[in-house]
């Protein structure tokens, strides 16, 4: 933070300040009176969006930005920037459904669909709070390595029928980060009687979803975008007092430069 206003009273300047999805909400709607600015109908983007004055938002591309400090979250001390500002998008994004949801208790079986940065992200954060999780993917080779870097429980194959009916009913909840068309039937086999089954991922296609399965368990599926501002900050507190931030590839702005460090055998001309 290099300047504050006048009237800020939650950063000084030097603090270190982090900016996610949300710059801008009405603040006086149901949805803001309630801490959901991000289900605001008049929620401004950080990125590719415009604030009420008609200026645009430059998001992460910008090298400075001015932000209410409303939206505006403080980052404790002790979290590395780079692996702190993608929990600013994808951390919220799983977070705040599993808060909702009551799916980040011990004892609970957590399934995570898809492990990008959504899907990992889930997975620590179910782990510290001491809940069983399973990643469900569909690409086998992913197995060993993730679970030795991610510590989970189990991984599940989706398209192995064996593996599968051997996990039917099981789970309290599932997070579904798979933006690609894919059937949700058998995730919702795998649920426990009232379990949730929460899409975050967004294919354009409509899910194929017969609802007799729904009915006999009384199953829920539900979706979830980011998260409010008391909960982004809430967030980032609980991910400095257990150490999880995200795992990234830092590379260098200059595109010419990463080609050329992932390529050692091309040269510069
Ligand atoms: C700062 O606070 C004063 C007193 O509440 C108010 O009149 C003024 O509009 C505020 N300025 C900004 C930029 O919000
Ligand atoms: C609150 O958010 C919902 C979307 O979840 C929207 O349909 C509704 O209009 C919002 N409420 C108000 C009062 O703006
Ligand atoms: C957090 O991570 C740092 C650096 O890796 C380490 O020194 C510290 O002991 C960790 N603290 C906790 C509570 O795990
Ligand atoms: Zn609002």
């Amino acid at each position: 933070m290099t300047k504050v206003g006048r009237n800020v009273t939650k950063f000084k300047v030097g603090d270190i300040a982090g900016v996610g999805c949300v710059v801008g909400s009405c603040r006086s709607c149901d949805n803001c009176t309630q801490d959901l600015e991000n289900y605001c109908p008049k929620m401004v983007w950080t990125y590719n969006k415009h604030h009420e004055d008609g200026s645009r938002t430059f998001g992460g591309y910008s090298d400075k930005t001015v932000v209410d400090e409303h939206f505006v979250v403080r980052i404790p001390k002790n979290l590395p920037l780079q692996g702190t500002a993608p929990m600013l998008c994808a951390g919220i994004t799983v977070y705040s459904p599993m808060r909702y949801f009551g799916l980040m208790e011990p004892g609970k079986h957590l399934g995570v669909v898809g492990l990008g940065g959504l899907g990992h992200m889930a997975v620590k954060f179910a782990k510290v709070v001491g809940a069983k999780v399973t990643v469900i993917s569909t690409s086998p080779n992913k197995k060993k390595e993730a679970v030795e870097q991610l510590g989970f429980d189990e991984f599940l194959i989706s398209h192995d029928q064996e593996q599968l009916q051997a996990a039917m009913g099981t789970m309290d909840g599932i997070i579904d980060t798979v933006s690609a068309a894919h059937p949700l039937l058998h995730l919702v086999g795998l649920l426990k009687t009232n379990g949730k089954l929460i899409l975050v991922g967004a294919p354009i296609q409509p899910p194929e979803l017969p609802v007799f399965p729904l009915i006999l368990g009384r199953k829920l599926v539900a979706g979830s975008a980011i998260g409010g501002m008391k909960e982004t900050q809430e967030m980032i507190d609980f991910a400095a007092k257990h150490n999880i931030t995200a795992d990234v590839e830092v590379i260098p702005m200059d595109i010419n430069t990463y080609i050329i460090q992932q390529n050692p055998q091309l040269t510069r001309n």
